[in-house]
C-alpha cells in the first residue's frame, strides 16, 4: 500500500477548510425559526451566506474534478474503502447543496404569500432532514479520516492538513 499519499494542493487545501469553517460557522448561527426572517436584514444575510456557500462548493466541486484531483485515497487501497469514501464525499457535495437549495426555497417561500403554506413547510421539512444528515456523513468523513491516520497510516489524513504522516 502508498504509504505517502500525494497531498493536495493549496487551493485544494484552502477551500475544504474555509467550507469546513463556515459549515461549522452555519450549524452555530443557523436560524431556529423561520419567523426570523421577518428582519430584513437577517433574511439577506441568510440569502448571501446561502449563495456564497454554495458557490464555493460548485467551485470546489469543478476545481478538484478538472485540477486538484478528487481524492488520495491509494488505488490499492480496498474496494470498500474507495466505495466508503467515495459515497460519503458524493453525501457531503449532496447535503450542502441540498441545504443551500432548500434554504433558499424557505426565503422564497416566506417572502411569497402565494408559496406560504404547503410549498414553504415542505421546504422547511426538507431541509431539516439534510440537515440532521449532514453531522452524520462528517462523522463518517472525520471517522475515515482518523482510519487512515491511526490504522492505515497512508497519508490520507495528512493530504488534507499538510502535516507529514506519522
Ligand atoms: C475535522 C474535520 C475534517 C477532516 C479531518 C477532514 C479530512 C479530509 C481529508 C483527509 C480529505 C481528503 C480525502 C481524500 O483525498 O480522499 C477530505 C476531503 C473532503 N472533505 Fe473533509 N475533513 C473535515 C471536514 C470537512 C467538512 C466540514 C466538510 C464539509 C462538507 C468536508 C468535506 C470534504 C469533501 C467533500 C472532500 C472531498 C474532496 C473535496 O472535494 O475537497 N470535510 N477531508
Amino acid at each position: 500500500m502508498d504509504q505517502n499519499a500525494r497531498p493536495h494542493g493549496f487551493v485544494t487545501k484552502s477551500i475544504h477548510w474555509l467550507s469546513a469553517g463556515l459549515i461549522g460557522y452555519g450549524y452555530l448561527k443557523g436560524l431556529d425559526n423561520v419567523s426570523q426572517l421577518a428582519d430584513p436584514a437577517l433574511l439577506q444575510f441568510e440569502v448571501t451566506f446561502a449563495i456564497a456557500l454554495g458557490a464555493l462548493f460548485l467551485v470546489r466541486l469543478l476545481w478538484t474534478q478538472q485540477f486538484g484531483g478528487p481524492t488520495r485515497l491509494p488505488q490499492d487501497a480496498p474496494k470498500w474503502e474507495h466505495f466508503a469514501s467515495r459515497m460519503v464525499h458524493i453525501g457531503l457535495y449532496a447535503s450542502v447543496f441540498g441545504i443551500v437549495i432548500t434554504g433558499l426555497l424557505i426565503a422564497l417561500g416566506y417572502a411569497t404569500p402565494v408559496l406560504s403554506g404547503l410549498f414553504l413547510s415542505s421546504m422547511i421539512a426538507a431541509h431539516e432532514t439534510v440537515l440532521t444528515a449532514m453531522p452524520l456523513l462528517l462523522f463518517a468523513h472525520i471517522a475515515g479520516a482518523l482510519w487512515h491516520k491511526v490504522v492505515r497510516r497512508d497519508g490520507v489524513l495528512e493530504s488534507m492538513t499538510g502535516s507529514l504522516p506519522v
